[in-house]
């Protein structure tokens, strides 16, 4: 099949890619020149695993290339994916600016039936507004249908998550535009669901909003814990043996970060509350969130007695591990509340230290944990990168000022960590001499 991609972030350059590697023919669309031309080196402009081989192979096989010509690529495609970026406004409602643009290029250059299928994440009801700018758009009465096939990746694991999928959601109005797209997807032999524009759009939102949901709900019941004297990371493991819950998406710590959860969460209660329904909820699944980097700090000035002339070094920055995006990233709240109290902030980081350097180019960034071990008060792990999981923790105790361990995402095993010496601090698991439970 012809397809066209407009947008070259992860979703349209990730989905782009696995297309051209199941034998279709992909024409990348953006309207950056130096991203256009990055990927036509076959270079990926993003960092994710996997995608580069892919990208380079089909470079060089023929069946993908890139272009900042929208027009001339909607002509040539039978296919044209919508994947470009709706970025929060001031009021927290997505900006459809995007959408709303390539909509309009791909309605003057129809030139025939076509099929357009949005894969940004936009509120219900854009289907049909993207359907009306084609319209208004197009030079003569060309046939067209609009779809809508959510995308539900993960950074860091994108290239592996467009593969394989949990499920396809492909919605439409028309069953021919949706048979099409079920061909489009029947070599990677997955779960689809075909249903209309409305309902598809719809399972995004709330399918991100879920997750999210779980985190805020762990994070909350986590601080219950630490004034009980229970452990959160037992709890959550108990929880998770249900099946009627599962245990993913029950890890406590620092909250969620990223370019989806803050914004998804944020555009469905806007999306609620516009149909005059309540959206306390999703309110408070943000209030919990922001909370999260406050209270780890709290923790932090209380053990130090003060944060003003302290040093405190912070074991990853990006948003999650495997990435180095900084998206709403935790790290960049943590550093934010230090700084504002006079700590000096060392950080470590495998690839996010450059993004975070651009915002706050006077931290100390280090080459790797011991260096940010040395003469610091406290240790903050933010992100659980896999590096940080074996360290030679009685080298960092040496190398630090005072031994005292704050883990953010609950990567250590507190009585290890307590035998080894250090004072450790894990979110939701109260200290060994049950200094964070309150008698009543
Ligand atoms: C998410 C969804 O998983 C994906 O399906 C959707 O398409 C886009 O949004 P992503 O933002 O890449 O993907 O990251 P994800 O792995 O879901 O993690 C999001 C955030 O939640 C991270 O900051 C992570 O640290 C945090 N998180 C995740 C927790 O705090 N606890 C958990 O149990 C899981």
């Amino acid at each position: 099949m012809k397809i066209a991609v407009a947008g070259t972030g992860y979703v349209g350059l990730v989905t782009g890619v696995v297309f051209a590697d199941l034998g279709n023919e992909v024409i990348c669309v953006d309207i950056d020149p130096s991203k256009v031309d990055a990927i036509n080196k076959g270079q990926s402009p993003i960092y994710e695993p996997g995608l580069d081989e892919l990208l380079q192979r089909n470079l060089e096989e023929g069946r993908l290339s890139a272009t900042t010509d929208l027009a001339q690529a909607t002509r040539e495609a039978e296919v044209v994916f919508i994947c470009v970026g709706t970025p929060p406004t001031e009021t927290g409602e997505p900006s459809l600016a995007q959408v709303d643009a390539a909509a309009a290029a791909i309605g003057q250059a129809l030139n025939g039936y076509k099929i357009v299928v949005n894969k940004s994440t936009v509120p219900v009801g854009t289907g049909d507004r993207v359907r009306r700018i084609i319209e208004q758009n197009r030079t003569a009465p060309y046939d067209f249908d609009v779809v809508s096939n959510p995308e539900f990746l993960r950074e860091g694991s994108a290239v592996h998550d467009t593969l394989n999928p949990d499920r396809i959601v492909i919605g439409a109005d028309n069953p021919r535009a949706a048979m099409k797209i079920v061909e489009l997807y029947a070599p990677l032999e997955r779960p689809m669901l075909i249903t209309n524009l409305a309902t598809a759009e719809i399972i995004k939102y709330a399918s991100n909003t879920f997750l999210a949901l779980k985190i805020s709900f762990i994070n909350a019941v986590a601080d219950l814990c630490e004034r009980t004297g229970a452990d959160i990371v037992q709890v959550a493991k108990a929880m998770g043996y249900d099946p009627r819950i599962g245990s993913a998406f029950l890890q406590a710590g620092l909250g969620f970060g990223g370019s989806c959860f803050p914004k998804d969460v944020q555009a469905f209660a806007h999306t609620v509350q516009r149909y005059e329904l309540d959206p306390t909820l999703f309110h408070q699944i943000l209030a919990i969130n922001d909370a999260r980097p406050v209270q780890f700090v709290s923790r932090i000035r209380e053990r130090l007695g003060g944060l003003s002339g302290r040093t405190i070094g912070l074991l990853g920055l990006a948003f999650k591990p495997n990435t180095d995006d900084i998206r709403e990233a935790r790290s960049l709240e943590v550093i934010r509340l230090l700084l504002h109290e006079g700590a000096t902030v060392k950080a470590y980081d495998p690839v996010a230290m450059p993004r975070v350097q651009a915002i706050y180019p006077d931290l100390i960034y280090c080459r790797n944990a011991y260096e940010v071990a040395e003469n610091a008060d406290a240790l903050a792990l933010i992100t659980e990168w896999n590096e940080f999981r074996q360290l030679n923790f009685e080298r960092i105790r040496n190398a630090m000022r005072q031994p005292n361990l704050f883990d953010g995402r609950n990567l250590y095993d507190p009585q290890r960590m307590r035998k080894l010496g250090f004072y450790y601090y894990g979110v939701g698991r109260t200290a060994e001499n049950g200094e964070f439970k309150t008698v009543l």
